[in-house]
């Protein structure tokens, strides 16, 4: 598009990046991106949950001005969101990472990326700058597990989440259904997508096809395939508290545990010491009959009362959805397919599209509720 302005003007919300996305991406991509599991009512009562959330506005408070900047962790950002994990991203657009840790540097917000991203540390780091979190998937070998968190530090990321909601794959039938496997089966279907698809394609020519490049490392090699069923049989099913413990005695810096919803879980990973619990249901992309995150946020901060930082995320799309977070006692809120759907609509700038969006929105909602600072956000009491 011939300029950015003109970009944000013609797409103002989330939803019409995700209506972009969905006809730039071949089907499969589509549909790995957008999906939830099961019957997909998770993945709505996400956005149920969150429209349920609402103020009583108050007026005639003069000049007013918003301030974004938070403090979480020991560490600023200028805005109380980021960009939560995303595997198999260069699926989705090539290079996805690299141009979203471009995005959370120049915002300055936190970009997490994952164990199962598509680009490793080292490409990502000189990118993200100040701005980096790591997401561990849990390695089965301590050598393996030890040698990803050494390079994930050494390129620079300094917060550390290990993620507990995949006890397992999820069966993900929308994925299934679209025929998505690695290495892609390049059946006839494929090849009609790419060439109904062409930007994507010729995108993903020159990249080269999406494969896991953090682990070819343990895995000895790049062969997708090869590579796919490695993860599967050393990455993930092994996750309990003694393991997390250990991970928390080598990680030195913020350590986040994401995808608890249960407050007895938080209580355990209090326990063991972690600085920040993220309340997600993965997007509702691994238990369909799980509540409304934003449902499940109350209770768990009200028992984790302050010991550990709460983030929230599942099913987030606008800055009021952050104000109703926050509200409810989130500290911080990170967001997943807006980001990627922002860069799968205009690949380089979409990243800075989605932050626009999210900015102006928050900015916008914080004046109409009559509220400046993040901790004003944080005193509002849903009506
Ligand atoms: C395509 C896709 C891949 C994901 N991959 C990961 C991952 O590798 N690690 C992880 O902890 N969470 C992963 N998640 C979950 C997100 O980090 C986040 O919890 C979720 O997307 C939040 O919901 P939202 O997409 O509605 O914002 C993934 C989500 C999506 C949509």
């Amino acid at each position: 598009m011939a300029n950015f302005k003109e970009q944000l003007s013609r797409y103002p919300a989330v939803e019409d990046l995700a209506r972009r996305a969905k006809k730039r991406l071949p089907h499969v991509a589509w549909e790995y991106l957008d999906m939830g599991t099961g019957s997909g009512a998770g993945v709505r009562r996400n956005r149920d949950g969150l429209d349920a959330i609402n103020f009583l506005p108050r007026f005639m408070r003069g000049v007013q001005e918003q301030a974004l900047k938070t403090t979480l962790m020991g560490h600023q950002y200028e805005a109380p969101f980021g960009i939560a994990p995303v595997g198999l991203t260069g699926l989705m657009w090539p290079r996805t990472e690299i141009i979203l840790a471009q995005t959370a540097a120049k915002y300055r917000i936190p970009y997490t990326l994952s164990t199962v991203a598509t680009q490793t540390p080292e490409a990502v780091g000189p990118h993200v700058g100040e701005m980096g979190w790591f997401q561990l998937y849990p390695p089965r070998k301590p050598e393996i597990r030890a040698d990803v968190l050494k390079r994930a530090k050494d390129s620079g990321f300094h917060t550390l989440v290990i993620t507990a909601d995949v006890p397992a794959p999820s069966r993900r039938e929308r994925a299934t259904r679209a025929g998505l496997s690695m290495p892609p089966r390049i059946t006839p279907q494929f090849v009609w997508s790419g060439i109904t698809h062409p930007a994507w394609t010729i995108a993903t020519l020159r990249e080269g096809l999406p494969t896991l490049r953090t682990v070819h490392k343990y895995a000895g090699t790049g062969s997708i395939k090869h590579v796919s069923s490695f993860v599967n049989q050393n990455f993930g099913g092994t996750l309990d508290w003694h393991y997390l413990k250990e991970v928390r005695d080598l990680w030195d810096g913020p350590f986040v545990i994401k995808g608890i919803l249960h407050p007895d879980d938080a209580e355990e990973a209090i326990k063991v010491g972690v600085d920040g619990i993220q309340v997600s249901n993965h997007g509702a992309r691994q238990l369909d009959g799980t509540p409304a995150a934003i449902g499940a946020l109350p209770a768990l901060v009200e028992r984790i009362n302050g010991r550990a930082a709460v983030i929230f995320d599942s099913g987030v799309r606008s800055g009021l959805d952050i104000i109703r977070a926050l509200a409810l006692g989130a500290d911080f809120v990170m967001l997943g397919r807006p980001f990627i759907y922002g860069v799968s609509a205009f690949g380089n700038t979409g990243g800075d599209h989605t932050a626009e969006i999210l900015t102006a929105d928050l900015k916008s909602n914080m004046a109409q509720l009559g509220v400046q600072t993040i901790e004003e956000v944080k005193g509002l009491t849903p009506a």
